[in-house]
């Protein structure tokens, strides 16, 4: 009588068991998920905050004498000679902005080229209105 209970009690385990299986696995891979979401949801922040590192800077904040002190200015002091020729032959030299910003994007010998990266299109036309007025004083203070 009691053997009898017990090996029924049994058969309904064995029978339960690929019930209990599934229900393990079932909450194992809701864990899975769960992780693989968090990562993706971890990822996409990380590349909206790398989004906004890149969008500050390429601000188009700086003004075009920051630009100069930024990116010239270690070369071409105050637009004096230096490493790099005064800057007063300029307007001389480069008669149209497009001829400037050309020279300027591409570089020449020991100068570098300045990417839309460093100095972006907006940036760039603020550095040509300095430079125009730089080569205009430097003239002037012969
Ligand atoms: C690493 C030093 C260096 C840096 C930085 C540099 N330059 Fe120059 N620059 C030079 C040199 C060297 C030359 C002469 C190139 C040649 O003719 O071979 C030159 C030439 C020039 C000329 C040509 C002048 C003329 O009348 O023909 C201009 C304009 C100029 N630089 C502007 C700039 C501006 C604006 C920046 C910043 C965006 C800058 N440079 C950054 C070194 C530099």
């Amino acid at each position: 009588m009691i053997e009898e209970r017990y090996m029924r009690s049994i058969s309904i385990q064995m029978r339960s068991a690929p019930a209990v299986l599934l229900v393990l696995l079932g909450i194992s891979s809701s864990l899975l998920a769960g992780c693989s979401m968090g990562e993706e949801m971890r990822r996409i922040e990380e590349s909206k905050r790398a989004g906004k590192i890149r969008d500050a800077s390429n601000s188009s904040n700086l003004t075009g004498d920051q630009i100069f002190v930024r990116s010239c200015n270690t070369c071409h002091q105050g637009g004096k000679e230096g490493m790099g020729p005064r800057l007063d032959k300029m307007d001389a030299d480069f008669p149209t902005d497009d001829s400037l910003k050309k020279f300027l994007r591409k570089g020449k010998g020991m100068m570098p080229p300045q990417s839309p990266s460093t100095i972006t299109d907006v940036e760039m036309d603020s550095l040509v209105i300095y430079l125009r007025k730089l080569n205009t004083d430097l003239k002037e203070s012969k």
